[in-house]
Formats: C-alpha cells, sequence, structure tokens
C-alpha cells in the first residue's frame, strides 16, 4: 500500500507530524493506519491504558551487553526484545542509545555501550539488524551529545568538529549501517543550537552526509518551536503536543516554513507507515527461550575483575556465606529504559546451595554498623553483629553492593559505593578476608578504598532478569567468565576528565575533545584500576603468530593465533588498536579498530582475522573537512585489554602524494 500526502487536508498532515498521545500516530481522521512506539534498550517497556508497565522480557542492559564483546549477542538482544515487541503490538523500538560515556556519572550510562566509539556503533549495529529482522522498526538516540543527564533539556553541548566527527558521531555513523527506520534526537543543544533544531546536524550531518533516509524524531519533549524543528528535518514530535498545530500553522502563514518543507516531513512520516505495514513481523522465540537468551547475554558479559588465590569458581563442600538482599534481586536502571518483568530470580544462596550440594551456603541480610551508636542505629547494629559472627571462620562470604542509583534525568553525585556498602566491606574485613565483592551498578566504580583487601570481585553491571542465573554459574564455574570491561575504571573521579564539573548549567565546554576515556587516560598518563577491555577468565590465553596482510592501499587483514593454554573451556575477547606512530595533528596513543570474541576447548588453538580499512588510519582533519589517512608507519597492537598488548605488528601507509598533504620540515640548529 502507498500512501499519497495529497490525499491529505493541511489539519492531517500536521496532526501526523506528531503524537496522538505519548505512543501513537494520528490516523489523519481514519486514513491512515497509525503506529506504536515503545521504549526501549534494555527490553520492552510498554504502557497498559491505566499507565501500568506491562510484563516483558528483562534483557541485560545495553551497558552489560557491551561488556560481551560479541556482535552475535548483540543481534539476539535486538531480536529478543523484537520478539516482545511483536508480541504486545509495538511497531518501533525505541532503542539503542549510543551516546559516548564521556563521565562515569552520567546517569544513562546504563543504556549506553562504551566510552569507544568502534565498539559502541558495532554492537548497535548489530542490535539493529536482530530487531528489525523480525519486523520491528527501531530509533537509533540520541543525536547527539547528551552525555550526562544533568541540564539534558538547557545547557549546550559545545563540541568542536573534530571530537563530534571522531567520538560523538561515529557510533551513529556505524550503527547507519544497518539502516535503523528511525533515529532520535537528543534534548540539549548542540554548540548553542537544540539537537531538535539543529539543521547542520539533522540536515546537513545525519541525513546529506551519513545518508540516512529515514524518520528523524524527536526525543519526548524535546522541542521548542515546531516549525524550527521541522524545518531542520525533524518529522515526528513526540508525543502529542497541543502548540504543534497552531504553531506550524502560524509560522506556514509567516513564511517561516513552506508547504513543500511540511510535505517532506509528511512523505517520511508516510513512508514509516508503509514501512511498518510491510513489515513481516515475526515471533521466533518463546517466553522461555527469550529468558533463556536474557541469560546467555548475561553469563558472557558478567565481568571478574579480580581473583587473587583463585577463589573463584566455589568448590563443592566449602562453607559460604551470602551477604546482601541484592544477592535476592538485584537493581537495573530507572526511567524510561526501566522494564518490569514477571520473571521471579531465585535467590543466590538458593542457586549456590542446588549447584553445590555438599557445600553450607549461609545467607545474611547484613548492614553496617554506621557510625551513630544512637537510637535506629543501633538496631542497626545488632544486624551487622550478626553478620560478623556469620561471616567468621567461612571459607568465603560472597558480598553484594551497589553504587550510587543509576536512572533516567539525574545523575550519579559520585562514583563509589553507596556509604552503607563501604562501611560492610570494611568492617567484614576484620571477621573475614576471603571476600567475594559483587557489583550491582552499571558504570565505573571507585573501588580504590577496599580494592587491594578483598580477594575476588565481579562486576555482574545491570545484567536484567537472568543476573542470579548466570552470576551464579559463574560463581561455581559451570560457566568460564568472559566479559570484558567497556569502559575504564578510574581510581577516583578526580581522574576523569571532567571530574565532578558538570556545565555551567548553560554550556558545557567539552575541551577534552577527542580524549575521552582510555584517549584521555592514556594522553594523560593516568593509571586506572581497571582500562577499557579488561575481563579475568578462569583459562588463561596465549597469543601468537601476527601476520598482517595488504589486500588494498587501505585494507589489511591482520590475523593471530590464540591459544587456550588452560584445562578449563573459555572464551577470549582480542582487541585490535591502532596507534599513528607520527602525524601532523594530535592523535590519541591508540584507538580500537577491531575486535573478535573466540571461543577455545583447553588447550585448543584458533586463528583469529580482523579486517583494517582507510578509517583504521585515518582522524577527521578540520582543514580538509573530511576524514584523512597520512602517509607513514602505524603500529597494530593486538591486545587482551587496552594496557595488556600481546602482539606488536607495523604497517606502512603509502597513498599516491595528490591524496597527501605536504609535511613541514623541522630544521635543526646545529
Ligand atoms: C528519553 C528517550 C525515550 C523517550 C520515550 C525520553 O525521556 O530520553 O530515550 O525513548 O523518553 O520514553
Amino acid at each position: 500500500m502507498k500512501y499519497d500526502v495529497n490525499q491529505l487536508t493541511l489539519e492531517e498532515k500536521i496532526a501526523l507530524l506528531t503524537g496522538i498521545n505519548e505512543w501513537q500516530t494520528s490516523s489523519a481522521n481514519g486514513k491512515l493506519p497509525q503506529i506504536f512506539v515503545s521504549d526501549g534498550p534494555n527490553g520492552l517497556q510498554m504502557f497498559d491504558e491505566n499507565g501500568v508497565r506491562k510484563s516483558a522480557t528483562a534483557m541485560p542492559a545495553l551497558s552489560l551487553l557491551a561488556q560481551t564483546w560479541d556482535k552475535e549477542l548483540a543481534y539476539l538482544d535486538g531480536e529478543t526484545i523484537a520478539n516482545d515487541a511483536a508480541e504486545k503490538g509495538a511497531d518501533i523500538l525505541l532503542a539503542p542509545g549510543v551516546n559516548i560515556k564521556r563521565t562515569p556519572l552520567n546517569g544513562r550510562n546504563f543504556e549506553y555501550f562504551s566510552e569507544d566509539p568502534y565498539l559502541s556503533g558495532v554492537l548497535a549495529r548489530e542490535f539493529i539488524k536482530g530487531v528489525q529482522s523480525r519486523g520491528i522498526g527501531t530509533s537509533l538516540k540520541h543525536f547527539c551529545g547528551n552525555n550526562r543527564e544533568k541540564g539534558r533539556r538547557v545547557q549546550s553541548s559545545e563540541i568542536d568538529e573534530r571530537a563530534l566527527n571522531e567520538i560523538y558521531y561515529r557510533p551513529f555513523e556505524i550503527a547507519l549501517e544497518a539502516k535503523p527506520w528511525t533515529v532520535m534526537c537528543a534534548y540539549n543543544p548542540v554548540n548553542g543550537v537544540y539537537a531538535s533544531e539543529n539543521k547542520k546536524l539533522l540536515k546537513g550531518v545525519l541525513r546529506d552526509k551519513f545518508g540516512f533516509d529515514g524518520l528523524i524524531v524527536s526525543d519526548w519533549a524535546s522541542v521548542q518551536s515546531s516549525y524550527k524543528a521541522l524545518k531542520a528535518t525533524i518529522d515526528l514530535i513526540m508525543p502529542y503536543n497541543e502548540d504543534t498545530l497552531p504553531n506550524v500553522k502560524a509560522a506556514l502563514e509567516k513564511g517561516y516554513i513552506t508547504m513543500e518543507e511540511i510535505d517532506t516531513c509528511v512523505t517520511n512520516v508516510l513512508k514509516l507507515i508503509e514501512k511498518v505495514q510491510n513489515a513481516n513481523k515475526q515471533i521466533n522465540y518463546t517466553k522461555e527461550e527469550r529468558h533463556e537468551n536474557a541469560v546467555k547475554i548475561a553469563k558472557a558479559g558478567i565481568t571478574l575483575l579480580k581473583n587473587e588465590e583463585n577463589i573463584l569458581p566455589l568448590k563443592d563442600g566449602g562453607n559460604y556465606l551470602v551477604v546482601g538482599d541484592l544477592s535476592k534481586k538485584p537493581i537495573g536502571g530507572l526511567g524510561s529504559a526501566y522494564v518490569q518483568t514477571d520473571y521471579e530470580q531465585k535467590p543466590i544462596k538458593e542457586l549456590l546451595q542446588e549447584k553445590l550440594p555438599n557445600a553450607q551456603v549461609g545467607y545474611d541480610k547484613g548492614a553496617c554498623a554506621c557510625a551513630d551508636w544512637a537510637g535506629a542505629n543501633r538496631v542497626k547494629l545488632e544486624y551487622a553483629k550478626r553478620c560478623y559472627v556469620e561471616a567468621y571462620g567461612k571459607d568465603a562470604v560472597v558480598v553484594f553492593v551497589s553504587g550510587d542509583t543509576e536512572g533516567e534525568s539525574f545523575d550519579r553525585s559520585h562514583i563509589k559505593l553507596k556509604r552503607e556498602y563501604e562501611e560492610l566491606i570494611e568492617n567484614l574485613l576484620k571477621y573475614n578476608k576471603n571476600l567475594i565483592i559483587v557489583v550491582n551498578s552499571a558504570s565505573a566504580i571507585d573501588m580504590s578504598d577496599w580494592i587491594d583487601d578483598v580477594k575476588a570481585v565481579v562486576y555482574e553491571g545491570f545484567s536484567g532478569e537472568g543476573t542470579n542465573e548466570a552470576l551464579s554459574s559463574i560463581l561455581v564455574g559451570e560457566t568460564n567468565p568472559s566479559g570484558k570491561l567497556a569502559e575504564s575504571f578510574p581510581y577516583d573521579l578526580d581522574d576523569t576528565f571532567t571530574g565532578d564539573y558538570a556545565g555551567d548549567g548553560f554550556v558545557e565546554w567539552y575541551n577534552d575533545s577527542i580524549f575521552v576515556g582510555y584517549r584521555y587516560y592514556e594522553r594523560a598518563g593516568i593509571d586506572v584500576l581497571f582500562p577499557f577491555g579488561y575481563g579475568l577468565s578462569y583459562s588463561k590465553f596465549a597469543y601468537s603468530n601476527l601476520k598482517i596482510e595488504q589486500t588494498d592501499k587501505t585494507d589489511f587483514t591482520v590475523s593471530y593465533d590464540i591459544t587456550n593454554t588452560s584445562d578449563v573451556d573459555g572464551a577470549e575477547v582480542s582487541q585490535v588498536y591502532v596507534k599513528d606512530v607520527f602525524s601532523m595533528v594530535v592523535r590519541p596513543e591508540q584507538e580500537l579498530k577491531g575486535f573478535e570474541k573466540t571461543f577455545l576447548k583447553a588447550g585448543e588453538t584458533k586463528t583469529v582475522s580482523v579486517k583494517l580499512d582507510f578509517r583504521s588510519f585515518a582522524y577527521y582533519s578540520t582543514a580538509l573537512d573530511r576524514w584523512h589517512a597520512e602517509n607513514g608507519v602505524f603500529e597494530i597492537r593486538i591486545g587482551a585489554s587496552s594496557q595488556d598488548i600481546r602482539l606488536v605488528g607495523k604497517v606502512n601507509i603509502e597513498l599516491e602524494d595528490d591524496e597527501q598533504q605536504s609535511q613541514a620540515f623541522v630544521y635543526y640548529n646545529n
């Protein structure tokens, strides 16, 4: 079915450019089918007529998906959420989000992938393919520069051209390869102009430069002036806004907007309706299978950060104590990405006992002996004492902790654990040194006060309704952990570029430019607690036999062998970083340009191959206004993390003279 813009009256056209409510488009007086859009990135969030969330599969958060470094799982994640969407009647999923994790304080970090644009873009691309393979559309969001929640509706993200291209546009550019049906703009202004009205961003970059020909939807209530948004090529202003009709009509009368411009937007909405109509919505997983998919992704993303004396995996016959409510019901993030599941997770204590029938596994709620001895705190002290007594003499104590609350529309105020958990760890250590800390948070945590004193740390992130199944399986060694961090963990908030500075309320100057995440720490020479790409396994892996084959002027196939040298099967995420050895512009020490996750049986060797192309070597030249690769030597670094480089090779880029710029001479005074 094809819909014609000329069949609609002006009022019907304008009605089509906004919703009729939070989630649906207009029927234009019964002439058109309506589209239903729904959140979101971590599972379907959909409301019934009474505004109550419908139950859906709570998938691991995108931040946890990123820790899998697994393209197939990103596809599976998208596919699984699309199953719920198809079942519940949504047409478009408002996901994935690919905003860069510029600061660990950002309240929405759990909805995003990484501090690295390449990792974010590649996984988002596969996620989109997965969703759309089931006949459900996606909304790639939030374009762009929404990197903290504080001031998100007013504060301008002032970002230079190079950082926009290399860091902030880049994940969108890569994800667009999967042709998402829609893109959502950000709330904030970018360089002084609201993202929703930013013609350069939406028309100039998204449509003209990146070739996006789908529909651009506003973020919810991000539009200040409807006609300005439409002129900037926003097609759909969400949700319903009573000002849209009078505002657009008045603008048309005054000549601020033309009928042609309105028709272009309406045509994009009509095209989307056609797409939805022609889509073959498919459900290919039962509810139980969707849950299994959630568990599978959680198992692959949960990341082991420390494991001294191989305290993990726990052994059958041991005497263990599980401490903390979070072991019964792990938390997730709040806001539009919150998913209501009806799946009841079994407490960790029960799961461990099932898996280790000969072990003794106890549970204690745990509470801190808070500073003040008066009143209510005395009750807390009683709990605390009981917990310490329980912990005393156990072979290991598994302690569940979390950081400051994470969610949409607010940021974390610090990156330490909640104070009560810091105190709990400190006090438990007096009674038992064998602490295994499980961190239920979704962005970097400053662990500096206790990390040296505990035996193990497992970062479970926000891993959805399969958390406890996945985590218990890792704790007992049924599953070998294979997750790696998708963001650096600094020692301290002060070590991050922005620290606790969050802009002046009107402007935030991104004067870190392209030096975000590991690009910043490496340039500034700041040590981090856990680097980007880091994660432990119960296996050991050796890297060897690096070969680099040139297939075109700037195209290379990099291959290397990975051997599982241990007697446990496991999977290794290997990472390919590229360093420009000499450059005429400032460049990061190295940048991620490829990665692969490889499953290896005990003793097995496999050859991994990764392709590099022009963009692996190029930077965005503001002088040439395009990507540019300089002739010369580039180092190819193969790492188990950004700081654990195992193999190094070199390639020479030799482009034609007319593709190069004249180089500056260096004069020596001798
Ligand atoms: C969020 C979007 C979300 C939309 C609809 C906004 O507040 O920023 O990510 O898709 O609401 O819930």
